[in-house]
């Protein structure tokens, strides 16, 4: 198994290229199930994630190739061969459940197995069966499997989703998109991802109006076509990487990123003594002189501060002067890192939904075990400032959510290297 080991060493200065956005990649991957007629994305992130949505996808029937190492995908489902998502592939990445909507719309059946629950929280798809129902769908939860119909097509409808979703407002979409009528989705969520999603269905001849806002209204059509589409920048990539020089002093040019993307994370970067400035060429962020201040977080739905994002701004702030208190308010089991922080002399009280956050000086070096994507990037960004060498265990978490982590770190001047059998 594969580790990761880091040592402190002082400021970061250089340049890190961000990549398309993984979250956004597996909602834009399942919309080739709505046409027959190729789907190009570029700026495709290379992810172990990005993999097994293809192996999902071609367990379909889907075609699925890569060109330029990886980073364009050429998804065609010119003919489909399976309503079936297995248990095998869904287990793996809750992100399967992006295929109901798209199965349903086209084929009018899916089966797709219940994903349950995962590190972070139990995680039901009560949403995403609900949105669907209110256009007409039949579902039926047997053997742990969704069985959804819609014999005679899917129909619009209003929904109100009675808290934000970002998994059920996509698949909702997708579905409507193809349905019969006008869909209005209320309370819908307002991430950047499906704003990009919203776009590429749009190229592909959907019609949506209000992406990005509370209700989003979607006119069903025919038949959607091909399109070529970028997927969005990784904003969660951008904000964790805006974070190393924050943590270790420095400054670093993030390319590509947008700072309209992480919006009410740059305010508590900027609450915490840390600079942060749009360039031409991306975001650049510096901590040049001055320690960081302590700063109160609250997760919330976009455009409030990202849950994603919560686990390294933790890392961050166990080096504030000062009590930061990190309340999560998305998930209910999202501070597994917090006990891993702590076994590097951090000082962490968890209460609930809340974290009280004591700044130390300096954290040090210990064998600590990611427990999932952001934990285990968290866990690397505060071995870079801590005294001596961190392992990170567990790296294939890692591996679903960042590219080259090691190349990208070790540019900017980070010790960091990936080695096996630890
Ligand atoms: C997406 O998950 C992201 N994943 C998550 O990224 C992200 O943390 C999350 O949105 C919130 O921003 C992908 O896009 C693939 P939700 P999703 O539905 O869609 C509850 C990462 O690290 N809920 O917005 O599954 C749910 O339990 C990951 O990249 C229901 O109760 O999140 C949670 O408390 C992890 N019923 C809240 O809503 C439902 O049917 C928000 O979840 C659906 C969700």
């Amino acid at each position: 198994m594969e580790s990761i080991i880091v040592r402190g060493n002082g400021a970061l200065s250089g340049q890190i290229p961000i990549a398309g956005a993984k979250n956004a990649c597996l909602t834009l991957m399942p919309a080739t199930l709505l046409s027959d007629e190729p789907l190009t994305l570029t700026n495709a992130p290379r992810l172990s994630d990005i993999r097994t949505m293809t192996e999902l996808l071609q367990s379909l029937g889907a075609e699925v190739s890569t060109t330029q190492d990886g980073q364009v995908l050429v998804l065609s489902s010119q003919k489909l061969s399976s309503t079936r998502a297995d248990y095998d592939i869904v287990r793996k990445m809750r992100a399967s459940i992006l295929v109901l909507g798209p199965l349903l719309a086209r084929e009018g059946r899916a089966e797709v197995s219940l994903p349950g629950g995962c590190a972070i929280g139990a995680r039901p798809v009560d949403l995403h069966l609900r949105a669907l129902e209110a256009m007409g769908a039949e579902m039926e939860l047997r053997d742990g499997y969704v069985h959804a119909s819609a014999p005679g097509g899917l129909k619009g409808g209003v929904f109100e989703f009675p808290t934000v979703s970002v998994g059920a407002t996509e698949n909702a979409l997708m579905a409507a998109t193809l349905a019969k009528g006008t869909t209005v989705l209320k309370n819908a969520a307002r991430e950047p991802e499906i704003v990009d999603l919203a776009q590429c269905l749009r190229r592909m001849g959907a019609r949506i109006a209000g992406e990005g806002s509370r209700t989003i209204t979607i006119e069903g059509v025919d038949r959607l076509g091909g399109a070529t589409h970028p997927v969005v920048t990784d904003r969660i990539e951008l904000g964790t990487y805006m974070l190393a020089p924050a943590i270790c002093g420095g400054e670093v040019e993030c390319l590509g990123g947008r700072i309209d993307l992480v919006g009410a994370f740059c305010e508590k970067l900027d609450a915490a003594g840390i600079s942060v400035a749009q360039t031409g060429a991306g975001v650049k962020v510096s901590r040049t002189n001055g320690g960081i201040r302590a700063v109160d977080v609250t997760t919330e739905p976009f455009p409030g501060f990202p849950t994603d994002l919560q686990a390294q701004m933790m890392a961050l702030l166990c080096m504030a002067e000062g009590t930061s208190v990190l309340e999560e308010k998305i998930f209910e089991n999202r501070f597994m890192h917090a006990p891993e922080l702590m076994r590097m002399g951090a000082d962490i009280d968890v209460s609930g939904g809340t974290a009280t956050v004591r700044g130390v000086e300096r954290l040090k070096g210990a064998p600590v075990m990611a427990t999932d994507l952001r934990a285990s990037v968290s866990l690397i960004l505060a071995g870079l400032a801590a005294e001596g060498e961190t392992i990170v265990n567990r790296v294939y978490h890692l591996d679903r959510g960042y590219e080259r982590v090691e190349e990208k770190l070790g540019n900017v001047g980070a010790h960091i290297e990936r080695v096996s059998g630890q």
